[in-house]
């Protein structure tokens, strides 16, 4: 390689990299991008600090007090740089009905001839950070590598906490190991001697997924998902993609699952243990739910955390489903997370976290909406003054809604013993649950495995800040995999069917039973805007009734939808809550749910090439059920 863009450039690779594609690739991409330096990242702890030192320096990281917030940072994004970017995020197959209507698309060809301007030269002036990564325990059958590229040391540091990061990656690449080439750049590359700002990042965004060849190109954005590539591009829409087309072969693979799901143990006084998994859309209580603490009443119940974001599902020959978490760290929502609704995370936060996008107090620490009570006087996330009364005034938040924290999971006192247990854990039940201020219960059991499957395609929830669209306005977001699915919508509602009635064939001969699917909300909202059902701990009120219902022994009652608790079927003990207010988050109004079919039809007919005729069938009976 003599391309002048690389001559003076040190392009050595360390002696431990031993996979040649790797090689190439990377001095491809050198070539491409055009950086000043490219540095292989190993993953150490000095390496660590030493980056983060370097962000303070750039003026990215503030050092938080020590005193206060042990080896923690804050950083503050450029304003126009907040959250997942989904109108310029892309799924681009050969076919576009590979990507379905629910994604955007562009013909491959298309796409790299729009992207190649965009990477020549973007990383000039800046380093190149090689980060090895490993979604799922190193090593472990079930895990999947990536090599993420990236021009911002942000990245590189996020990396390190959220996945299994480092040298060690190569080791298991040996020599002609498979891995997922993710290219990042924040898009702004530097004059000679130019002046670089705090946070880097282009107006002009493309987060890009090519799944034939099982590539990811991000341009121009810095944050979260946008960035961290192992995250939602690859455990997401790159792994669906790996999990559907592991199905079918001479062997009649079932395939496996990636899904937007945190994945809990619960513990009862017996010693008995199950795992829940949960699907719930962007900051709508996955973290929460994982890291739940029983309230009075539940003494001897015990939740442990696996996961909080994503769960990787594969069936065994017992004829049961085995979940992992791919990742290592928590990239969660800040605001609102208090002491009260959800103290495992809180002391997650005590020190080792990257805060960004939340306000920094005068002594050195961080604060944001729903934490406590507001201080005094703090630097909001854009830097500015702010008061309460400031507050009071503008409306200004200390904390942008989509503040987010950094931490790795072993900060976390709730963490579950097996969760990197590459075998991962045994799932009881599927949960899904949206934001809904009406018209959807508390929680409702599934009867069939395709009937669960109609819940979960047929979800709605209200849009959040996780997003930058509007946040607030109902869309259905099936499977809470509207943004992350890598492919097409209704193959993946197929996908989910073939795989449940392959492991009920399984579970025949070996005795197992099908985990057992719900929806949930604990959303509801009353005649004064506020929220009717107490949620957070109080939610183990739901769990347990779930668990009964695996154990054979809570009692329920059939309605249109599926099975639903009656006001006795729940433990109460220390939390008062009457008949009346129970009525309230669980009534099914049958003007509202003919209302809410003819959203379901709106979505079949958007889906319907492809669309599984069960889910049609699966509808006509609840219609017929509500007319009844
Ligand atoms: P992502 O990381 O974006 O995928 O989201 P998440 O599902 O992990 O979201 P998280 O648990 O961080 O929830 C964020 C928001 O949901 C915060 O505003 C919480 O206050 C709110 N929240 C979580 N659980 C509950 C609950 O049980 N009831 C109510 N009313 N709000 C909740
Ligand atoms: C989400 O939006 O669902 C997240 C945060 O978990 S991000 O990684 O930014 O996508
Ligand atoms: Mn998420």
């Amino acid at each position: 390689m003599n391309h002048p863009a690389m001559q003076g450039l040190n392009l050595d690779t360390p002696s431990y990299v031993k996979n040649a594609k790797l090689v190439a690739w990377v001095l491809d991409m050198v070539a491409l991008c055009k950086p000043d330096n490219v540095y292989w990242c190993d993953g150490s702890d000095a390496e660590y600090q030493r980056l983060c030192q370097q962000l303070v320096k750039a003026g990215t990281f503030k050092k938080l007090n020590p005193a206060k917030r042990p080896n923690s940072f804050l950083a503050c994004s450029d304003p126009t740089d907040v959250a997942r970017v989904e109108d310029r995020t892309y799924i681009c197959p050969a076919k576009k009905e590979d990507a379905g209507p629910t994604n955007n698309w562009m013909a491959p060809a298309e796409m790299r001839a729009t992207l190649q301007p965009l990477f020549d030269g973007c990383m000039a002036g800046r380093t190149m950070y090689v980060v090895p990564f490993s979604m799922g325990p190193l090593g472990s059958p079930i895990a999947h590598i990536g090599i993420e590229l990236s021009d911002s040391p942000y990245v590189a540091v996020n990396m390190k906490i959220m996945t299994r990061m480092g040298k060690a990656v190569f080791d298991v690449l040996g020599l002609d190991g498979e891995f997922v080439p993710c290219v990042h750049t924040v898009g702004a590359p530097l004059a000679a001697g130019g002046q670089d700002v705090a946070w880097p990042c282009n107006k002009t965004k493309y987060i890009v997924h090519y799944p034939d060849t099982r590539e990811i190109w991000s341009y121009g954005s810095g944050y979260g998902g946008n960035a961290l590539l192992g995250k939602k591009c690859f455990a997401l829409r790159i792994a669906s993609n790996m999990g559907r087309a592991a199905a079918g072969g001479p062997s009649g693979s079932p395939g496996w699952l990636a899904e937007h799901m945190l994945i809990l143990g619960v513990t009862s006084p017996l010693g008995k243990k199950y795992h829940v998994a949960a699907a719930f859309p962007s900051a709508c209580g996955k973290t929460n739910f994982a890291m739940l603490i029983p309230p009075a009443g539940f003494e001897g119940w015990k939740v442990t955390t696996i996961g909080d974001d994503i769960a990787w599902i594969k069936p065994a020959a017992d004829g049961k489903l085995y979940a992992i978490n791919p990742e290592a760290g928590y990239f969660g929502v800040a605001p609102g997370t208090n002491t009260l609704t959800n103290p495992n995370c809180m002391a997650s936060l005590a020190k080792d976290t990257i805060f960004t996008n939340v306000a920094l107090t005068d002594d050195g620490d961080v604060w944001w909406e729903g934490m406590s009570e507001a201080p005094a006087h703090a630097i909001d996330w854009q830097g500015k003054d702010w008061t309460p009364a400031i507050a009071k005034d503008t409306g200004a938040k200390a904390a942008h809604p989509n503040a987010r924290f950094t931490v790795a999971a072993i900060n976390n006192p709730a963490l579950d013993v097996a969760w990197d247990d590459p075998k991962g854990v045994a799932i009881d039940a599927f949960i899904f649950g949206g934001r809904r201020s009406t018209t959807v219960p508390l929680v409702t059991e599934a009867r069939t495995w395709t009937e669960g499957v109609y819940m979960a395609a047929t979800m709605g929830s209200e849009t959040t800040a996780a997003a930058t669209s509007q946040a607030g306005v109902v869309r259905r977001d099936p499977f809470a995999m509207l943004p992350f699915i890598g492919y097409n919508m209704s193959d993946y509602f197929q996908h989910w069917l073939s795989l449940g009635e392959k492991l009920a064939e399984g579970c025949k001969t070996s005795g197992a039973t099908l985990p057992k699917i719900y929806t949930a909300n604990w959303f509801r909202k009353g005649e004064d805007g506020k929220f009717v059902w107490p949620g957070y701990g109080e939610n183990m009120r739901v769990l347990k009734w779930i668990i009964d219902r695996v154990e054979g022994t809570g009692q329920g009652t059939d309605n249109v939808m599926g099975v639903s608790p009656s006001y006795q079927d729940l433990t109460w003990t220390g939390l008062d809550f009457n008949e009346a207010k129970f009525n309230n988050v669980t009534s099914i109004n049958k003007g509202d749910w003919l209302k809410e079919l003819q959203l379901h039809a709106e979505l079949f007919q958007q889906l319907a090439h492809h669309l599984p005729p069960a889910l049609l069938d699966t509808k006509a009976a609840i219609e017929k059920r509500l007319a009844a």
